[in-house]
This record gives C-alpha cells, structure tokens and sequence, in this order.
C-alpha cells in the first residue's frame, strides 16, 4: 500500500507549496533554523528537579488553561491553517509576556479582543523549534493566534490515498507525544501544563474527523466537526484524525473507528476491550474519561499504540486475527489511568507513565487471559529489557533519565517500561497484591489530573507503603531501582512452563536431535513462537533456516511480530530466501519497533546496508517524519 505511492515527484510537492497564497497585509513570521539553541544549555551540575527541558513556555509566570482550535484540514497543502484562542491565567504577579512553544508554524498574526498583539517569534532549535513570545497587556486573559503548520510538521502525518486501506480518500493523523503537539499548535508544550480544549475542525465533506475529545459517530459528514475535551489534558495527549472513517461499537464504552475496510476485523480483535475497561476500573478506581474508543490508524503510524484519551490510536499491524497482540490495547486502556489521569511531570519521569502502565498492563492481561499467558509475555518482556540495556549506554538503563540537552525521540527504549513493571511488581510482591491495588488506587486519586515528577512519588512512597509496610521495604533499593543503571539483584521474574517445552524443543532441533517437521509446535502460541525464535543462537546455518522455513513458512508468516523475529534472524545470518518478504515488511509497515531493529541489523554489513537502502529509499515518502529520523542513521 505505502509502496505505490512512492511515485510522487518532488515536483509535484513544489508547485503544492508554490500555490499557498499569503493573503495576510502583514508578514508572516517562520521561524529561523539554527542547531542546538537549546534554552538553557544544560551543565554538568545537578538536574533541576521538575524542570521541563523540553519547552520554552514560561508556565510559573502565566499558564494556559484552555485552548480554542478552528483548523481547516487542507490536504492539497498539506497544511493546517486557522487560529488558535488560548485563555492564560497570571501566575506570577505583573506578568507580561506569554511564551509558547512552535515547531515549523507560520505565525500570521496574534490578537486579544480583535486587537493586535505583539510577537516574537525566536531563533528555532532541531528539535525543540522556535520560541513564540506575546506581550500580554494586564487586561487580557486570551489570545487569538493565526497560523499555519507546515508540510513537513514533525507532528503530522499526510497519507495519500493509496497508503490508506481503501485507497480512495486521502488521510490526516496527528502524533503529539513527546514534544510535538507544538508542530501543530502553538502552546506550552509541556506536559505539566494541563488545559482543557475545543475544536472546530473543517475537512472536505464525506471524511470524517475524531479527535481525542468527545466524538459523535452519528455526526452528519458535512465537513464540519466539533469536539470538546472538559478535562484537563497535558499537550501530548491532544490529537486528531481524518479520512474515511466508519465507527462500531464494541460494547456500552467501547467502539472501533477504522477505514470501512478494516472495521469488522478490528471490531472481533479488539471485541475484550469493554471486559479490559471493566476490570480496570474495579482494581484501580472508576474510568473518569466517559467513553473509551479506538482509532485503527493506517500501517504507516510509528508507534504500537498512542493512549489519546478517550480516543485510543493503534497501529493496523495487531490485528493478527487471534488476540496473540492485544496487550496493547490494555496498555493503551490502562494509560487511562496512569499517564492521562496520572501525568508525568517532564519527559525524565517519563518512567511514572510508561512503567506504571506496563504494570496495569500485565495485571489486565492476567485478569483477561490467565496467569499462563502473563507469565509468557513477561519472560518476553524482560527479555526485551535485557536486550536494551546490553545495546544502551548504562545512563540510559536509570528510570529517572537525564534527558537534558536531548531530543525524547532519540532515547526511546524498554527501560522505562520494562524496567518500572518489574520495580512495580517488586513492591506488590513485598506489600501483597491488595495492598498495592489500593495503594496503587489511592495514587491515582490523590494525583488525579496533576503532572508530577519521579521525587514527588518517592515522597508518596513515603508517607504511604514506606511506613505501612516499613518491614519488607527498604529506601536504599527503592532509590537503586530508580536511579541506578544496575538492575538490583534478586528480580521478582516469571518462569513460564510453556516456554521451558520450547526451550527443549530449540535445544533438540539446534543439536540436530530433532527435525523441525517433528517439533510438535500443535498447541504452540504466538508468544511461544516468539520465544522460539528469539532465543536462537547469533549464527545459523542456511541449511538449518530453509528446514525451519519449509516446516512451518515462517517468511510468510502474517503475524507481524512473529515476521519481525524471523526477519531478524534472516538478516543476521542474510538468509536469501527471506529477503523480498523483508523488502516487503520494510516498505509496507512504518511502525519504529517493528522496522528499527531491522534498519539496524541491515547496518551492519555492506550488503545488508545495500538493501536497507534500496527498501528506505522506497518506503520514505510513506513513511511517517518520526520513522524516517530514527531509520535514516542506518541507511546513510
Ligand atoms: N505513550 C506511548 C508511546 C510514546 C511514548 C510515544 C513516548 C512517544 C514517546 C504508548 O503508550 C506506548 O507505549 N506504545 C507502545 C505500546 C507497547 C509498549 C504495548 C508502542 O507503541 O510500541
Ligand atoms: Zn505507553
């Protein structure tokens, strides 16, 4: 699907942004590239605790509380283009100016009360883009800023119509988290900045758009779409969506939103989400979103799965039709809780969201599914853990990570999910289960709709478990866990029955004991397969993979993560035969975790390197701005 689109000329694009007219009398301001102007260049001293690196907003001094979107989606452009109202509150006494982050946006013009405002818009930074300043008289609470997102908005990905499933109508989505919310919308970009939104959105009749807000499935497709979020959201939670979008319901909550082609099939993957929902809220206090839904995105969305609140956005590449994948989705769903109700404060305690979530998520999957495959999926995940901190430099294997002067994008790993489950359960395992639900209940309120950092709950921890169960915990191993690189000895890890058949099963067939057509693979899970393959050894020989490939057709295998495994093993030991389904795999899925690891395996040996290229050069167009920045290292 991605690859017939990669035709499009660059000319084509040229004339598209040759034809944007700049009606507005006064000039424009873009803002000025330059490399690396972080706000404040970070020194080797000690972090500021709660500081956001990551925005130039000024919210100690004025905070947004609620921004008013009117966008019209122009898919010839590729750009967004309307004005956004946001209303401030004073925090600091006198305060004056108002500092907003912008990536890429044209700032047209900026007015309070249909009188114009002073702006600056500042020298941009790569990653962090530009700063926007508004001088903000002591009688104005809102601003009203005209701008226009660019082509090329980090945050925004536009899908021609032959990368969607139907191949008819083009597609819009947004991907805000970490820090580019502000590729789209001129705000505090900072996640300890909460506000509440509403939007009008104007797309071309007959598409229809979401958002993560309040959605109506019977909204007539007129074009005109209004949403409204009463919660308070931080930044990286505010997303949208356009194109052919059809709604069914799952149950009383829950519903499916996908193209028409893939509703029904997403609908059955997904149908245990209400049961999910349900389950969660029983344990860990009553879901305070009102209705949970799910977006299927196209295949080209570079992440597994984005918890928008109330408004799930989840890669096509899971619906594997045998809910093997449907972990994500109880961890998008759990993320409800911790992440959205529950907010980390900067992109450091990045691990409060992520590890909490993956906690809930292994607790739902139990719930759901049953201790045997809980147990599969944690080896799996540890596994993916150690795999990590062997690759990474050991700053990167502590929770509370030092980010400062660094792009979020660029540190993304299993850490802070992996390694925070495993300190979660650690704690559950000391206090017992039901004294870390409640405990774990009673956080999410006593937080509820607040950003806090990684010190703020250490000091929770406290006042609560630390005394309550002063005997099985010890606040040395607790500050180990979060800021040491070490993996404290005596993990709390699963063994699972299931994968120790496999186990025996690789040994044989490795040692030559066993064929593979003889393996009795009858009962085997798509997790055991997994297994299976991702413990083999680093060299195989040819021989051995066509044996394994003629028993069970593994290139051809449809279950995405089953093919990434086997892929990657092909890679490693270049087997030809599974090539064109890599070329294939490559050119047809964006999702980073599931193309990276192949990018980098590719890297590795010239010929490798050869096809890395041929398949990115192919797939770019297609792929999504954030799967082309962390591929093009590999392919260069
Ligand atoms: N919130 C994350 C995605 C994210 C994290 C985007 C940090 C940008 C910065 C989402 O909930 C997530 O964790 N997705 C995973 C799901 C998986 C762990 C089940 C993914 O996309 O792979
Ligand atoms: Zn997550």
């Amino acid at each position: 699907m991605m690859k017939r689109i990669m035709g499009i000329s660059l000319l084509v694009l040229w004339l598209a942004a040759c034809s944007q007219e700049a009606p507005e009398p006064a000039q424009p301001e873009t803002e000025k590239v330059a490399e690396n102007a972080t706000p404040e260049a970070p020194t080797a001293d000690s972090i500021q605790i709660g500081k956001d690196y990551h925005s130039f907003s000024n919210p100690e001094q004025m905070k947004v509380r609620n921004v008013a979107l009117d966008l019209t989606v122009d898919f010839d452009r590729k750009v967004l283009d309307g004005s956004a109202v946001l209303s401030v509150e004073r925090i600091a006494k006198g305060a004056q100016t108002l500092m907003l982050d912008t990536k890429e946006l044209t700032i047209h013009k900026v007015e309070a009360n249909g009188a114009p405002l002073e702006f600056e818009l500042g020298t941009a930074d790569s990653f962090l883009g530009a700063p926007l300043s508004i001088n903000v008289p002591a009688d104005v609470d809102e601003v009203k800023i005209f701008y226009t997102t660019s082509p090329s908005a980090s945050g925004l990905q536009w899908l021609t119509p032959a990368q969607t499933a139907g191949g008819e109508h083009p597609f819009l989505f947004s991907q805000a988290q970490a820090i580019h919310a502000r590729s789209f919308i001129p705000l505090q970009d900072s996640p300890q900045v909460r506000v509440t939104y509403q939007a009008v959105l104007r797309t071309p009749p007959g598409l229809r758009a979401v958002m993560s807000a309040s959605n109506d499935p019977e909204a007539a497709l007129d074009g005109v779409y209004e949403f409204t979020m009463p919660q308070p959201v931080p930044s990286y939670l505010i997303a949208l969506a356009v194109g052919d979008l059809r709604f069914k319901a799952m149950g009383e909550r829950t519903g499916v939103y996908a193209e028409p082609e893939l509703l029904d099939a997403a609908a059955k993957e997904f149908e245990d989400t209400e049961s999910m929902l349900i389950a969660t809220e029983k344990r860990y206090g009553p879901y305070g979103w009102d209705r949970y839904d799910l977006l299927i995105l196209p295949p080209s969305f570079p992440f597994g799965g984005m918890e928008n609140p109330r408004l799930s956005f989840i890669t096509p590449t899971v619906i594997a039709g045998d809910k093997s994948l449907v972990s994500l989705i109880a961890h998008e769903l759990a993320h409800s809780w911790s992440g959205n109700t529950v907010t980390n404060a900067t992109w450091r305690d990045l691990w409060l969201n992520e590890g909490f979530t993956t906690y809930l998520t292994y607790r739902i999957m139990e719930i759901i599914y049953g201790t045997d495959r809980y147990k599969m999926e944690a080896v799996l995940g540890f596994q993916d853990l150690e795999a990590d901190i062997n690759r990474l430099d050991p700053n990167d294997a502590i929770l509370a990570i030092d980010l400062r002067g660094r792009d979020p994008d660029d540190v993304f790993s299993n850490v802070p999910y992996e390694k925070g489950a495993l300190f979660l359960r650690e704690l559950e395992q000391r206090v017992g289960r039901d004294d870390f639900d409640a405990f774990l209940k009673a956080y999410f309120k006593e937080f509820e709709f607040e950003s806090i950092t990684t010190d703020q709950f250490i000091e929770y921890l406290e006042k609560t478990l630390l005394v309550t169960h002063a005997d099985v915990l010890d606040k040395a191993r607790i500050e180990q866990w979060i800021f040491s690189a070490e993996l404290p000895s005596d993990l709390p890890l699963e063994e699972s029955d299931a994968f120790s058949l496999v186990d025996t099963a690789r040994m044989q067939w490795l040692g030559g004991e066993l064929a593979a057509a003889d393996i009795s693979i009858d009962n085997w899970t798509v997790h055991q397969w997994l297994y299976f393959l991702n413990n083999m050894p680093e060299e195989i020989a040819d021989d051995k993979l066509a044996e394994l490939d003629a028993a069970f057709n593994l290139t051809e295998s449809r279950n995405n993560e089953i093919a990434h495994s086997w892929l990657l093993i092909s890679v490693k030991n270049w087997y030809e035969p599974a090539l064109p389904r890599l070329h294939d795999y490559l050119t047809t899925i964006g999702r980073n975790k599931l193309v990276k690891p192949l990018y980098r395996e590719l890297a590795k040996t010239e010929q490798g390197k050869a096809l890395g290229r041929q398949a990115f050069a192919e797939a770019k167009d297609g792929y999504h701005p954030l799967t082309v920045k962390a591929n093009t290292p590999f392919v260069e």
